[in-house]
């Protein structure tokens, strides 16, 4: 654990960068640090490996003042990431991502195996060990950084806007990596990021920090965002803080019809009376097949010959409540199938489904 204890970083120049700064980061979480520039993340990050010193307060790791312990030896304890991955250019990746191993006497055979372990950790083609940083992606290259503070295993990783270079497919991708790894890897990471979709995507906990180095709220993501603790924050948020919200609200929230469902070997003639405009037709092992359009059905045969509207799906045990909204949206029918993990239906959701669930969890949201 991490822990902050009224830490203060007032520069030479007399700026406050960071005011009286108390909080904790848990070990095995991610903590996210988010603000608008100069609010002091950057200098909060770099007092937890000692690139910058504390003016007032303590900053503890494991209950031990950093303070106390050399630099060389508390970073090898805590890996780092910046943004632009900040490779040596001189050094091939299979060497950058070695680094640490090679500085703690490591021999080369089994430096090289550990680095080439971690490329492929990452998800980097392994044919790129031998290249030098300029002959790849920004993306690549941030894998790389990832990688490279990786490769001692140290328990705490921080990271600096270390994902706000690339293009946003590949930060997106680079985001889900990242998950991917700590539900492996489990370390403690705190993670810069000025971006607030970044740090509720990433973020167990989220601690949102103003100008001068204010804490302004810290809080996990559903909770900052259907609670924000004052003005500042809820500016801070966006508009759209209510959709975003529904992603951390399960897709089993919704109930479901299943009388909206049929298989591929019903006869039309059974279904043209019925009220609804449209069903979900499935095939023999229940899944999804398109929409009929019960105005539209055929006077006698089996619903094989009928052509169907495409659908939307949403995996209720996976999928959030944004999701279904979503699928419901996308869908002619105006609602979605839910679909179990092997893609069969389970049900559909309406939007008269969707609309009780959405006044039911936004109960308590009307910061
Ligand atoms: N060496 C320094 N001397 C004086 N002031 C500094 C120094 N380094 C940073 N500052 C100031 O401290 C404040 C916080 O800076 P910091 O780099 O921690 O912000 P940040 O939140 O990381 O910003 P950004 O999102 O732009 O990276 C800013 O006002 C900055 O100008
Ligand atoms: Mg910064």
């Amino acid at each position: 654990m991490i822990t902050f204890d009224e830490v203060t970083k007032r520069y030479a120049d007399g700026t406050v960068a960071v005011d009286r700064l108390t909080l904790e980061a848990p070990t095995g979480e991610i903590t996210v640090f988010v603000g608008p520039s100069g609010c002091g993340k950057t200098t909060s990050l770099r007092m937890i490996n000692r690139m910058i010193d504390p003016s007032e307060g303590r900053v503890l790791l494991d209950g031990v003042d950093v303070t106390t312990i050399d630099p060389p030896t508390l970073r090898r304890g805590i890996g780092y990431v910046i943004q632009q991955a900040g490779l040596f250019p001189h050094r091939k990746i299979v060497d950058n991502v070695a680094t640490v191993p090679y500085l703690l006497g490591w021999d080369k055979k089994k430096a090289r195996d550990r680095a080439m372990e971690l490329l492929e950790r990452v998800g980097l083609d392994l044919k790129l060990a031998g290249r030098y940083p300029f002959q790849l992606s920004g993306g690549q290259q941030q894998r790389v950084g990832v990688a490279r503070a990786l490769a001692a295993d140290p328990p705490v990783l921080l990271m600096d806007e270390p994902f706000s270079a690339v293009d946003p497919v590949v930060r997106t991708s680079l985001q889900e990596e990242l998950l991917r790894l700590q539900a492996e890897l489990n370390k403690t990471i705190v993670f810069v990021t000025h971006d607030i979709d970044e740090a509720v995507k990433l973020g167990d906990r989220v601690a949102v920090l103003r100008v001068g180095g204010h804490l302004a709220q810290l809080d996990d993501p559903a909770t900052l965002l259907s609670r924000p603790a004052d003005d500042f924050v809820r500016e801070f948020l966006g508009r759209d803080r209510g959709i975003r919200r529904l992603s951390f609200v399960s897709g089993h929230e919704v109930g479901l019809r299943a009388d909206l469902t049929v298989p591929v070997s019903t006869e039309t003639a059974g279904l043209r009376d019925t009220a609804e405009p449209w069903l979900a037709v499935l095939d023999e092992d229940g899944r999804p097949l398109g929409w009929a359009r019960t105005d539209d059905l055929p006077a006698s045969g089996t619903l094989a010959g009928v052509p169907l509207a495409p659908y939307g799906t949403f995996d209720r045990g996976r999928d959030s409540l944004r999701a279904a909204l979503d699928a419901t949206l996308l869908s002619p029918s105006g609602c979605a199938i839910a679909v179990d993990d092997a893609g069969r239906a389970e049900g559909v959701v309406t939007r008269e489904a969707l609309s009780e669930a959405l006044d039911r969890v936004a109960g308590g949201a009307h910061a």
